[in-house]
């Protein structure tokens, strides 16, 4: 998710994908804010301790639209959630709590939706949650009697998943070379992880498949695409349309050197539907959650007034024949 997308997520659920101005307040904030030490995480636990250290301030990066590659693309963002990781836990947490699952920043749960099936059928599945984070929703199947395994391109991130507890396997690896034999898992699932931030996602569509089971299914959230062309703004100038929807240059944060430090690629709605056909899983659903009454959370470009107007999150459910 954007910043102020979903909180974290992308760096914003709220820390999703991270974008323009509001990537660039981020990176603003990581260069000034003291670090954190032994500070309490918003869920159960203390926050991995840290050695004080001298670092001295990272210099902001600069924020462009330019092409990034797959390996430049996962270098890049394994980097920025390795150091990011623990501010989008103590900022997220709270929302995404320790063992729910959420879909996205609007709050739609899966508890709601029952989009990986009804949860008498989770029990024994095997689930594999792609860009799990701190495998908050790992650790929700678990509980409802599945077999989850949590995959993440981030160790730091994994970490907390660690901190936080739970039995079942954490994997650190990419989305676009999992390492499971062929028909591992009979569900897949990603809650904004990894498919906004790869150069291809056919490769990770085609991997998800390669190792789900003839019937399973898979079920992942990114940013609304609708998103890509408006401000990361909650108010009222994060109604006009400031981009081209159109414009599939990624997102790139680089650093003095030109090297890419943080990316974001954009799918239009119909490339997310061509991507899917083409790596064989079939499209059964699109989900456009509503943002609920209930929720006032505003972070980022993420806030009632938006949400109530335009779409933020899309949920594609997919199916391998
Ligand atoms: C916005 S966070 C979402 C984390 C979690 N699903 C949640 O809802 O809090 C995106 C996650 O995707 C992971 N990620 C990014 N690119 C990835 C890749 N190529 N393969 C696997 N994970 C990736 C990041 O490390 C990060 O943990």
């Amino acid at each position: 998710m954007r910043e102020g997308a979903h909180p974290g997520r992308i760096a914003a659920f709220p820390a999703q994908v991270s974008s323009q101005e509001a990537t660039r307040a981020r990176g603003t904030a990581s260069a000034t804010a003291p670090r954190r030490v032994g500070r309490k995480s918003t869920t159960r636990e203390p926050i991995i301790q840290e050695p004080e250290t001298n670092r001295p301030a990272e210099p902001e990066p600069e924020a462009t639209r330019r092409d990034a590659g797959v390996a430049e693309s996962a270098r890049a963002n394994r980097g920025w959630w390795d150091r990011n990781a623990d501010e989008y836990q103590v900022e997220h947490g709270t929302f995404l709590g320790d063992d729910r699952f959420m879909w996205g920043p609007e709050g739609l749960d899966e508890v709601e939706a029952e989009l990986l099936g009804a949860p008498e059928e989770l029990k024994g599945r095997d689930v594999l949650e792609i860009g799990a984070g701190a495998a908050q929703c790992s650790r929700w199947l678990a509980a409802q009697g599945a077999r989850p395994v949590a995959l993440d391109l981030s160790h730091r991130q994994l970490q907390h998943a660690l901190r936080i507890g739970g039995s079942f396997p954490l994997v650190c690896a990419d989305a676009g070379a999992l390492p499971f034999a062929d028909g591992s898992f009979d569900l897949a699932c990603s809650a904004y992880g990894a498919l906004p931030f790869v150069a291809d996602p056919q490769l990770v569509l085609r991997e998800v498949r390669r190792v789900l089971r003839p019937g399973g299914r898979f079920v992942f959230s990114v940013t609304h695409p609708i998103r890509w062309a408006f401000p990361d703004k909650p108010g009222p100038e994060g109604l006009s349309v400031s981009a081209s929807y159109f414009d599939r240059t990624p997102y790139v944060e680089q650093d003095e050197e030109g090297r890419a430090i943080y990316v974001e690629h954009h799918r239009t709605l119909g490339d997310r539907v061509r991507d899917i056909a083409a790596s064989g899983l079939r499209l059964v659903d699109l989900v456009e959650p509503e943002w609920p009454a209930w929720n006032t959370a505003e972070w980022g470009g993420w806030s009632p007034l938006r949400g109530h107007l335009i779409p933020g999150t899309a949920i594609f459910v997919c199916e391998r024949d």
